[in-house]
């Protein structure tokens, strides 16, 4: 049976009926239209879904929406304020760290993330930061530069 959940994203209120056992990625790109939040592997390996919920990266594949209730949720569309991009966003454009689109939005989340509660992380903190985020292609040393730029 469905139920009703109120949650803020992106620091707006919303309120879905859905599922209690509907996954979060799926009340972002189904229900509330939010599609910038990625599915790869739907199993909680890749980390294309990532989203922060009171300010903590999680795979949205994995959370169920009955624990949004009166959470915080911000997602990749959250990052830019005022049509100015996020400094992470800036980065990944300088330095080319935006390769697909399926991973982009779950990296660009947890450096954020990074970003939000290190100013100045060493190389190896970026990496151990991005370690649940996999890229299937083209490797991570373009990603762990932009990071490293935007936060120095
Ligand atoms: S789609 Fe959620 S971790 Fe891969
Ligand atoms: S999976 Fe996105 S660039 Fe490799």
């Amino acid at each position: 049976m469905k139920t009703s959940i109120t949650f803020t994203l992106n620091d707006r209120e919303v309120t879905v009926d859905t599922l209690p056992m509907a996954r979060l990625l799926d009340v972002l790109r189904e229900d509330l239209r939010v599609t910038g939040t990625k599915e790869g592997c739907g199993e909680g390996e890749c980390g294309a879904c990532t989203v922060l919920v009171d300010g903590h990266p999680v795979n949205s594949c994995l959370v169920p929406a009955i624990q949004l209730q009166g959470a915080r949720v911000q997602t990749v569309e959250g990052l830019a304020q005022d049509d100015r991009l996020h400094p992470i966003q800036e980065a990944f454009l300088k330095h080319g760290g935006a390769q697909c689109g399926i991973c982009t939005p779950g990296f660009l989340v947890a450096a954020a993330e990074l970003l939000a509660r290190e100013p100045h992380p060493s190389r190896a903190q970026v990496r151990e930061a991005l370690a649940g985020n996999l890229c299937r292609c083209t490797g991570y040393q373009k990603i762990v530069d932009a990071v490293v730029e935007a936060l120095a």
